[in-house]
């Protein structure tokens, strides 16, 4: 695949064929994703990959805290408002992507079905927790974008669908006891990665982007 149809056709995967991702193959995204650039060359992130046994016992763990209504206790805080443009693109994915499902503003019932999907990694059969050090600060962040797109593209490239989820970092401290991960190291994002069931219902929305020239200035 041309790298720039790489970047045309990436879209969140949120079902995923039962089929095992081998440990040769997860390594090949990562040897290829810490190739990103970063300030100075610093790579502040680390990974731990989750499949098999441990993958079922996470996600119990996940998905009760979550089905209990456990508060969000999050290393990286979710932004308290956005500014106005940003917030109305927010709400137009939302409502977008329950109106693809078939799901009624009021279902709240589905909705909620629909957000514990998460944390049972949307069926994928391998989980990836991404985490950089406590004391790092915005640079290190943006390489931890980098990374992590980087991460979703070299899945995609070999046939492998992702779904970044800050929903998987919504209760880290169980994430480190169960995964014996340092308290030095903040949770940043989760990822399901699988190989993408293109019939399942929840594949069915693609999301859609602001036009180019609305947040380009030429000169
Ligand atoms: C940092 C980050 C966190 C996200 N968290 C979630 C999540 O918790 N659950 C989910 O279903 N999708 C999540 N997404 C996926 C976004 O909703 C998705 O990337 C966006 O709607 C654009 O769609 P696309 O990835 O299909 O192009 C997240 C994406 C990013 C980059």
């Amino acid at each position: 695949m041309k790298l720039i149809e790489g970047l045309e056709t990436r879209t969140s995967i949120r079902g995923f064929k039962p089929t095992p991702v081998s440990k040769e193959t997860i390594k090949k995204i990562l040897h290829a994703a810490s190739r990103s650039p970063s300030y100075t060359n610093s790579q502040p992130w680390e990974v731990a990959v989750v499949t098999g046994a441990k993958r079922d016992e996470l996600s119990k763990i996940l998905y009760d805290l979550a089905a209990s209504g456990a508060k969000s206790n999050a290393d990286v805080p979710a932004p308290k408002s956005w500014p106005e443009a940003i917030d109305s693109r927010t709400k137009v994915h939302g409502a977008k992507r329950f109106e693809a499902l078939g799901v009624g503003r009021d279902d709240t019932a589905r909705r909620n079905e629909l957000r514990l999907q998460n944390f049972k990694f949307f069926d994928a059969p391998c989980a990836m927790f991404i985490f950089m050090d406590k004391s790092l600060g915005p640079w290190s962040t943006m390489d931890m974008g980098i990374f992590i797109h980087g991460l979703t593209l070299a899945a995609h490239g070999l046939g492998l669908g992702t779904c970044l989820q800050a929903s998987l970092a919504n209760y880290p401290d169980a994430v480190r006891s169960a995964l014996n991960i340092p308290d030095n190291l903040q949770l940043v994002v989760g990822m399901s990665l699988g190989y993408p069931d293109h019939d399942a219902d929840l594949n069915k929305y693609k999301s859609t982007r602001v036009d180019v020239d609305s947040f380009t200035r030429w000169y």
